[in-house]
C-alpha cells in the first residue's frame, strides 16, 4: 500500500444538526479523521479531498512502513501516544509491562436509536431529533478499546461527546489521560478565548491570537475554580459578537480539566476538552470502562451571540433540572450581607418583615444557622439548627417566615467540616489528608473525602433528612475552598490518582439523589461565589451565586463573561449595599438594581438600614421585575454595540411579546454627547410600544436608528428602555 492508497476514505459519517455538520472519516490505514466540523455541506458531499490533497512536510517518521504516510500531519480523531503522530495525545495509559504505547485504529461504528448517557455524570438529556454515533477504536495488542459516543440535536444545534474506554486486555492497566473531545483543524488562523479571573472576578473574557505551542486554561484545584472556566472558543480573526465563525467546547464537569488549543509545526490546531491529566492515574482492572465527563461542542458562523444562544437553550432545555428549567425564579432576600454570623430570630424576623413589605418572596438564611456555629471557625459538618440562636425551633421560624408570606430557603456547606465539628471527631478518616502532612486549612475547614461511599450515604442521609423534615424551598450549596492534600484515606495506593474524579463523582452522586428526592426544592450553587459556575453543577443547581463580588459594576464583566457559555437565568445576582463591600464603590440603586434584574433577582442587605424613600423604591423594583420577569429570565439576551467599549455595557432581553434594554454608563465625560444604542434581532415588521412614551417604534427603527442614550448625571448611571409588541 501507498501513502495515498492508505490515506483513501473508507467511510465518511456525518453528523448534522439544523445549521452544523461533524464529518469523521476512517482511511484505509484504520486510522480515523476528522473531515469537517462547521456549516452543513449538501446532503452525500465527498470529503475525501481533505486528506488526499494534504501536502507533504518533511522530517516526520513513517506510519506501518508506509513512505510518506504522516500521521502528524493527519486530523486525528482521539489520537493516541507512541505513534508517528507526537503530539499531545488525547489518550495516555500505562500498561503492566509499563509500555505507554498504544495504535488506535478503527474497531466499528454504529448508529444508535436512543443517546446513552455518561455513566454517573450529567450531561445533555437526550433530544426529539437526534443522532448517535458510537464509534469504536481499538488497540488489540494494547487490550484497549476507546468508544466515542457523538450525538448530534438538530434543534439545539449541539454535538455532545463522551468516550468509554475499556481494557480488554488482561492485566490492570493506568489511564493517565482521558480528554472528553479532541479535534484537529488543519489552521491556526484562530483567536482563542477563554474566561479567567479570580474570587470576587469571575469569568473575564480572553481573547488573543492563537500561538505555535499550547494555550488554554486547566484546573488543578478540585473544582473548575474561579480562575477558569472549563470552556474554549476558536474564532476567526474578524468574528464579533454579531458575526463570524466560532467554535465552542464546553465540559459538563465540576472538578480538575483542561480546555486547551495547541499550534503544532505546520500550522495546524488541535483543540482538547476533559478532565485534567495533571495528578490523573486511573486504575483500570480487566473488563472495566472508564467514562469521561460530556463535552459540549457548537459551532456557527453567527458570531459569539449565536454561539451564547445554542448554549444558553441546548443548556436550558437539556441540562437544567427539567422542574426548574423555565420556572420563574422567586425574588430573594439573603441575611449574609445583612447581618453575616451575628443574627438572632428578633433580627431576622424583622428582616423578613422589611422584605415581605417591599415583595421580596423567598427568605434564605446564610451561614451561622446550625452546631454552634457564630463565626467561620466551627460546626461545618454538624447540620442540626442551633435553637438558642434562633430563639427556639427552626421549624417556628420557617413557620414565622411563611406566615409574612415568604418562603424559606437555608444555606449548607455539606463537602465541608470543621476540625471543631462533632462529625470530625467522630470521623477524622473522613477527610482529605495524607497521612503524612498535617492536612492544610482553609477557611479554618477541611474537605470531605466525597469519593467515599460511606461519607456519600451520609450526606444523603443527613441533606434529604433536612429536606424531608422542614419545609424548606430552597437550598443553597456552597463549597468555600479548594483541595490540598489531595489523598484518600480509603484508596490503595495504586488508585491515589483516582482521588480527585472520585471526589466529583461522589458530589454528583449526593447531588442527584438529594434532587431526585426533592426536585421542587431550588437549589443555588455558590463556591464563594463563582468557584464552581459550569455545565456540571448546573445539571443539579438550576442557579448559582455569581460572585461574592456584588458591585454592580465588577459585575458587568462577571455576567457578560458567565453568559457566555450559560443561560442568564441561571446567574444569581442580588442587590447589596453601597458603598459595596468589596470594592467600597458607591453606586446607584438603579443601576445596581438593573445589573442585578439580568439574572435570578434578589437581595443582600440590611432592609432596616434602608431609609422610607429607599424602601419605596425597592418595593417599585421589585414590582417592576415580577411584570418583567418573563423577559428577564427566558428573554433571549443579546450585548449591544456600544460606542465605547471600556466605559459603556448595554445588553437585552427579548421575548416573544417584550424587549428590555438596559445600559451602563461607567464614568461620565466631560463635554460628550452620549451616542444612541441600536436593538437587534427583533423580527422584521414588528412594532414596538415604548413602556416610558406610548410611542410606536417598527423593529428597524429599533434596529437601525435605535434609542437615544440620556447624558448622564455623574458616575455609574444605567437607562432602561422598555417595549411592548403591538400585534
Ligand atoms: C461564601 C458565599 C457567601 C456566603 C458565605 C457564608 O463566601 O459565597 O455568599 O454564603 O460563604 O459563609
Amino acid at each position: 500500500m501507498n501513502a495515498q492508497d492508505a490515506k483513501q476514505l473508507v467511510k465518511q459519517f456525518d453528523l448534522i444538526t439544523a445549521h452544523a455538520q461533524m464529518s469523521i472519516g476512517v482511511l484505509a490505514s484504520g486510522h480515523v479523521v476528522a473531515l469537517h466540523l462547521g456549516a452543513r455541506m449538501p446532503a452525500g458531499t465527498d470529503l475525501a479531498g481533505v486528506i488526499q490533497e494534504l501536502g507533504r512536510a518533511s522530517y516526520l517518521a513513517d506510519t506501518d512502513g508506509i513512505h510518506d504516510l504522516r500521521l502528524e500531519q493527519l486530523p486525528l480523531v482521539y489520537p493516541a501516544f507512541g505513534t508517528p503522530d507526537m503530539r499531545t495525545p488525547a489518550i495516555n495509559i500505562r500498561r503492566a509491562n509499563g509500555s505507554s504505547v498504544l495504535d488506535l485504529r478503527f474497531q466499528s461504528a454504529q448508529w444508535l436509536t436512543t443517546k446513552p448517557l455518561p455513566d454517573g455524570l450529567p450531561a445533555l438529556r437526550a433530544a426529539a431529533r437526534m443522532q448517535t454515533l458510537a464509534l469504536t477504536l481499538a488497540d488489540s495488542k494494547a487490550g484497549v478499546t476507546v468508544t466515542l459516543v457523538i450525538s448530534a440535536d438538530v434543534a439545539h444545534d449541539t454535538f455532545a461527546q463522551h468516550v468509554v474506554i475499556k481494557n480488554t486486555g488482561t492485566t490492570p492497566l493506568h489511564l493517565t489521560r482521558a480528554m472528553s473531545w479532541s479535534w484537529d483543524l488543519l489552521n491556526d488562523q484562530y483567536d482563542i478565548i477563554t474566561q479567567s479571573g479570580a474570587w470576587g472576578r469571575e469569568m473575564h473574557t480572553n481573547r488573543r491570537a492563537l500561538q505555535p505551542g499550547e494555550q488554554g486554561v486547566n484546573s488543578k484545584r478540585g473544582a473548575s475554580g474561579h480562575g477558569q472556566d472549563p470552556f474554549v472558543a476558536l474564532a476567526s480573526a474578524h468574528t464579533d459578537w454579531q458575526q463570524g465563525q466560532v467554535l465552542g467546547a464546553s465540559l459538563v464537569y465540576s472538578g480538575d480539566f483542561s480546555a486547551k488549543a495547541a499550534v503544532d509545526m505546520h500550522q495546524n490546531t488541535r483543540v482538547q476538552v476533559g478532565i485534567a491529566p495533571f495528578d490523573f492515574d486511573w486504575k483500570l482492572v480487566p473488563q472495566n470502562s472508564f467514562t469521561t465527563p460530556e463535552a459540549v461542542i457548537a459551532v456557527t458562523d453567527g458570531g459569539l451571540r449565536e454561539l451564547s444562544h445554542i448554549y444558553h437553550r441546548a443548556y436550558t432545555d437539556c441540562l437544567l433540572p427539567k422542574y426548574w428549567a423555565v420556572k420563574p425564579r422567586p425574588v430573594v432576600i439573603n441575611n449574609w450581607e445583612a447581618t453575616y454570623f451575628d443574627f438572632d430570630r428578633e433580627k431576622l424576623l424583622a428582616l423578613a418583615d422589611h422584605a415581605a413589605a417591599i415583595g421580596v418572596e423567598l427568605f434564605v438564611l446564610d451561614d451561622g444557622w446550625f452546631g454552634r456555629r457564630n463565626d467561620d471557625r466551627s460546626s461545618l459538618g454538624d447540620w442540626w439548627p442551633n435553637e438558642a440562636k434562633l430563639g427556639g425551633s427552626l421549624d417556628r421560624l420557617i413557620a414565622e417566615i411563611n406566615a409574612r408570606g415568604l418562603q424559606f430557603g437555608l444555606w449548607v456547606e455539606p463537602e465541608m467540616v470543621s476540625p471543631d465539628s462533632d462529625l470530625y471527631r467522630a470521623h477524622p478518616d473522613w477527610i482529605i489528608a495524607d497521612p503524612d502532612h498535617t492536612p492544610q486549612l482553609a477557611r479554618n475547614q477541611y474537605v470531605l473525602d466525597l469519593g467515599q461511599r460511606v461519607v456519600q450515604d451520609y450526606l444523603i442521609k443527613t441533606l434529604v433528612g433536612l429536606l424531608d423534615a422542614h419545609h424548606i424551598s430552597y437550598l443553597k450549596w456552597d463549597m468555600n475552598r479548594n483541595l490540598t492534600d489531595v489523598f484518600s484515606q480509603a484508596l490503595p495506593a495504586s488508585q491515589q490518582g483516582e482521588c480527585r474524579h472520585r471526589y466529583i463523582l461522589g458530589l454528583y452522586r449526593v447531588l442527584a439523589a438529594l434532587t431526585h428526592a426533592h426536585p421542587e426544592v431550588l437549589l443555588e450553587g455558590c463556591a464563594g461565589g463563582g468557584g464552581r459556575f459550569d455545565a456540571g453543577m448546573l445539571a443539579y443547581a438550576p442557579q448559582i451565586w455569581t460572585s461574592d463580588d456584588t458591585d454592580a459594576i465588577a459585575r458587568l464583566p462577571i455576567q457578560r463573561g458567565t453568559s457566555l457559555v450559560y443561560p442568564p437565568q441561571a446567574m444569581s445576582c442580588h442587590v447589596s449595599l453601597a458603598p459595596n463591600e468589596q470594592v467600597h464603590r458607591i453606586t446607584p440603586l438603579t443601576t445596581r438594581t438593573q445589573v442585578a434584574q439580568m439574572g435570578a433577582f434578589g437581595y443582600e442587605l440590611d432592609l432596616g438600614a434602608c431609609t422610607t424613600a429607599e424602601l419605596a423604591q425597592l418595593k417599585a423594583d421589585i414590582a417592576e421585575y415580577k411584570r418583567l420577569r418573563q423577559v428577564l429570565q427566558f428573554g433571549q439576551l443579546d450585548w449591544l454595540v456600544v460606542h465605547d467599549p471600556q466605559n459603556e455595557y448595554a445588553w437585552q432581553k427579548l421575548s416573544d411579546t417584550m424587549l428590555v434594554i438596559d445600559h451602563v454608563n461607567i464614568l461620565a465625560q466631560p463635554n460628550t454627547v452620549l451616542k444612541r444604542l441600536r436593538a437587534c434581532a427583533l423580527p422584521p415588521h414588528t412594532q414596538w410600544r415604548s413602556q416610558a412614551s406610548a410611542q410606536v417604534y417598527s423593529a428597524e427603527y429599533l434596529m437601525t436608528i435605535g434609542v437615544a442614550i440620556p447624558q448622564p448625571q455623574g458616575d455609574f448611571v444605567s437607562s432602561r428602555w422598555q417595549f411592548e409588541q403591538v400585534t
